[in-house]
């Protein structure tokens, strides 16, 4: 059965979904850094990508914090709501770390005042610029409105996935979002958490050694990304022994099709 592919990303595919404004979100073993400037491809990268994401979302959901996750198909792939992304990227960070420290010549590791929240404007041609809430609301990006939704939600998911972090002996230095408008026919447009959290999109450092354990690996070379995913899926319950496998059986949505 062929699927229509609506999106090609770096590192994800999306398909048509099985139901009405669904999309399927396929991991890929992809690994990019730097806009592309750096590939490869990390065997089972992605299957461990969809677990911790897909029970970090779950974990946001539960808690009413709404994402666009709908539930697991397979070890690759997630059926999730179709959203109007919005075209920016919203950084939240607790400790000093990456480009924070370039910009504004901090240690890395240092601890911040609070947590700080940062916007950048999603565009592979101009590198993901830094932007302001200004931007995002005179080019119409997002509303004021939707702003107050984006720093509430960022900020609650941000506590909760901290503290998850932490009670199995991992900091959340920092992580990326990403939001996207669900147009629902009787309600209002809402927002909802999209994409992904996995440590491909977040900072975790060990809190016992300060080992990093997130893409930073493959960003700096350092090599022992696969180690580094499978702890963190192992200390979260959520590591599989099948990673690296590969997709050898259909989706279970492809399952109920063929009837
Ligand atoms: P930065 O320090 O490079 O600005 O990254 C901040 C956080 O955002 C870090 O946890 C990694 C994540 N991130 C992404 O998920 N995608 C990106 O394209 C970039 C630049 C960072
Ligand atoms: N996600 C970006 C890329 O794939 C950059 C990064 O994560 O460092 O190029």
């Amino acid at each position: 059965m062929t699927r229509r592919r609506v999106y090609d990303g770096k590192t994800k595919v999306l398909y048509e979904g099985p139901e009405p404004d669904t999309l399927v979100q396929h991991f890929k073993d992809d690994a990019t850094a730097f806009n592309k400037e750096k590939h490869a491809i990390i065997e089972g990268r992605g299957v461990l990508n969809n677990r911790i994401s897909e029970y970090l979302l779950t974990c946001l959901n539960n808690l009413g914090i709404q994402t666009h996750f709908i539930r697991a198909l397979n070890m690759r792939e997630q059926l999730i709501r179709k959203l109007d992304i919005l075209p920016v990227e919203v950084v939240v960070r607790n400790m000093a770390a990456g480009s924070l420290c370039k910009r504004l010549g901090l240690e890395e590791g240092e601890s911040l005042p609070r947590s700080i929240v940062e916007f950048y404007y999603k565009s592979d041609s101009l590198g993901d610029p830094m932007i302001s809430e200004e931007h995002i609301t005179a080019f119409g990006w997002a509303s004021h409105q939707e702003m107050d939704e984006v720093m509430s939600l960022a900020l609650r998911a941000n506590d909760v996935l901290s503290g998850l972090f932490l009670a199995v002996g991992l900091h959340l230095v920092d992580f990326k979002l990403e939001f996207g408008r669900l147009n629902d026919e009787d309600a209002s447009p809402r927002l909802l958490i999209a994409d992904e959290i996995s440590p491909d999109s977040c900072r975790l450092w060990d809190v016992a050694t300060k080992n990093r354990m997130d893409k930073d690996l493959f960003r700096r070379d350092m090599g022992g990304l696969i180690e580094a995913y499978k702890e963190v899926a192992r200390r979260l319950g959520v590591y599989v022994d099948q990673i690296g496998e590969g997709r050898k059986k259909p989706a279970l949505w492809e399952v109920k099709k063929q009837g």
